[in-house]
């Protein structure tokens, strides 16, 4: 099985200001200089830049939160990929569960955004999970499995090793309830199993855990056996947790 590199992404929702992003970038570095995991941060679209160029230099990488599917057009309030690779930005999550709720995300705009990232050399961070009602009435698997199917439809086999996934339980997230490591565990090695099926090199994709991680609960996550890192929200907003957090990935 090939080694995974642990991954560690801190999404920032709208939080920090270009300003309060500077600050944060400069007291994370030094924490962070030895650590061997990928570390991502997704700012804003605003702060993008400033923490693009803060981190020059160093190991850690850039995502934004969103794109659109296309390279441009008359798409108002949207940004398109290649004006992320513009500013040298590496990554961009798609699906989180606060896009599909609050903003009509829907499978099939993600079937379109998975391809248009890896076209453009963004790494997608394709976020997957169910709600407490699914997870209630027995159908988390279910639900993971068409998010994947429907998201990863236009991917090729040999493609889907470049996509990050992240399998975040809206239960879970900003909760303060966080999956036990047993649930996080089944549901990501299930993730594996429904790539493993579409014909990719499964044992090659990093499959994070999403959901109130904090300094307190990660190492005991990120020892799972199918978890290969964290996509953290609100302990993501103090660099003294991040790192923390970071650190526990070794
Ligand atoms: P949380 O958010 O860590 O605040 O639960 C995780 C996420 O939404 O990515």
């Amino acid at each position: 099985m090939p080694d995974r590199t642990p991954y560690i992404a801190a999404n920032w929702k709208m939080h920090k200001t270009v300003a309060e992003a500077a600050e944060f970038v400069d007291a994370l570095l030094p924490r962070i200089a030895a650590t061997q995991a990928d570390v991502v941060i997704c700012p804003s679209f605003l702060a993008l830049h400033e923490v693009v160029e803060r981190r020059r230099g160093t190991a850690v990488r850039v995502a934004a939160q969103n794109m659109h599917a296309e390279q441009s057009g008359a798409f108002t309030g949207e940004v398109s990929a290649p004006m992320l690779v513009e500013l040298d930005v590496e990554a961009v999550v798609l699906g989180h569960s606060e896009r599909r709720q609050l903003f009509a995300e829907t499978d099939e705009a993600l079937a379109l955004k998975v391809p248009a990232a890896l076209a453009a050399d963004l790494e997608p961070i394709l976020c997957v999970g169910e709600t407490e009602q699914a997870r209630d009435g027995g159908e988390t698997e279910t639900v993971l499995e068409r998010q994947l199917q429907a998201d990863l439809a236009n991917v090729e086999p040999g493609d889907l090793e470049k996509v990050v996934v992240a399998y975040e339980p809206i239960w879970a997230i900003g909760t303060g309830r966080t999956a036990t490591p047993e649930q996080a565990q089944e549901a990501c090695a299930f993730i594996r199993d429904v790539l493993r099926a579409r014909g990719g090199a499964a044992d090659a994709v990093r499959i994070l855990y999403g959901g109130s991680v904090k300094p307190a609960n990660a190492a005991e996550l990120l020892a799972l056996p199918d978890v290969d890192g964290a996509l953290v929200g609100g302990a993501s907003l103090d660099a003294g947790d991040f790192a923390a957090i970071v650190e526990a990935a070794g």
